[in-house]
């Protein structure tokens, strides 16, 4: 069973007009950013409306994130502690890139989200999953891989800065923090990479290097998934578009570095003319700007015209 028929049997017996006013509501409160002093999941309603709007652009992300890792030098990973991790989104994006996990622990605070996640997975070939009720604070489970996605804007700076801790001292081999693709997300991810680093830790992706971030200053940092939606989706988050594209920023830090020589990292869509292709590229020097890849130059060409918005380049063998 795929998240998305998942989802379609847990909503199929609510009335899509009040998941969709559950959407608005939740929509508007997401925008606001600001730290929630009571959870915004508060009812069973909010929590399967969150879940059919939110679950496939989280799950697409993460997916993103942990490729692009991959491919960087990240190894097998055997367990994932996923910190305010909600009805587990984060959990069917690790499943999907490392089938065998020994066990993935969503760890969150909304016992209903709790709920939902489980029955979600029900019937679906997913590795084992502990569905642990948990609050800021306490205590984290080790785990190869510890995620904190769309978690940071509802809490305070100094909560954004001890979870990342948290996350840290529990992980063993990769954290992951995911945030949403604007620049107030890409500040939340820069204090995070900062506090990853003051740790000694090492960037793995999407950065090529632990120097400043070159788009601090006047861009921001991210990337794009693209999301195709089911006929809930639509009914509950309007619009008619068979997809959407998710954006985010995201930082992905290991202990120390793994993998051979980073590679730069395409932080804009690729531009495709005739000849071609124009590279917007962060590179392991701390620099960014373009590049550009003519079709005089054969082999490497050929590679850049399959290139997409955050891989890496030149591509790993
Ligand atoms: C926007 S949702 C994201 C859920 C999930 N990580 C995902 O990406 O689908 C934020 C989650 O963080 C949880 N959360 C917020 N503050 C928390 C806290 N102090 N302790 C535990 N969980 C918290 C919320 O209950 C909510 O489920």
């Amino acid at each position: 069973m795929t998240l998305r028929e998942a989802l379609e049997r847990e909503a199929s017996g609510t009335s899509t007009v009040a998941l969709a006013a559950a959407v608005e509501r939740l929509i508007g409160r997401y925008r606001a950013v600001a730290p929630a002093r009571d959870p915004i999941l508060a009812r069973p309603a909010d929590v399967l409306a969150y879940a059919t709007y939110r679950m496939p652009a989280t799950y697409a992300a993460v997916q993103h994130a942990l490729t692009q890792a991959v491919a960087a030098g990240l190894g097998s990973i055997s367990t994932v502690a996923d910190l305010g991790g909600g009805t587990g989104a984060t959990a069917w994006a690790a499943a999907q890139i490392w089938p065998s996990l020994d066990r993935v622990t969503v760890l969150e605070q909304v016992p209903e989200a709790l709920d939902l996640g489980r029955r979600l997975v029900s019937g679906a070939d997913l590795p084992p999953i502990t569905w642990t009720r948990w609050r800021l604070g306490e205590p984290v489970p080790e785990a190869d891989l510890v995620t904190v996605s769309y978690v940071l804007s509802e809490l305070t700076a100094q909560q954004q800065a001890d979870v990342v801790a948290r996350a840290q001292t529990s992980a063993r081999r990769a954290v992951l923090v995911i945030e949403p693709g604007t620049p107030d997300g890409h500040r939340r991810i820069l204090a995070a990479r900062s506090a990853l680093l003051d740790l000694g830790w090492t960037p793995l992706a999407p950065c090529p290097h632990a120097l400043a971030c070159p788009l601090a200053e006047r861009d921001w940092c991210h990337f794009s998934a693209r999301v195709n939606r089911s006929a809930l989706h639509r009914k509950v988050k309007g619009g008619e578009l068979s997809h959407e594209d998710e954006k985010f920023s995201y930082i992905l830090a290991v202990p120390s570095a793994v993998g051979g020589e980073p590679a730069a990292r395409v932080v804009r869509h690729p531009q495709k003319r005739k000849g071609l292709v124009e590279l917007q590229l962060c590179r392991p020097d701390g620099s960014a700007g373009r590049e550009i890849v003519s079709k005089r130059q054969g082999p490497a060409y050929k590679a850049a015209r399959d290139l997409e918005w955050g891989d890496a380049w030149p591509p790993a063998d």
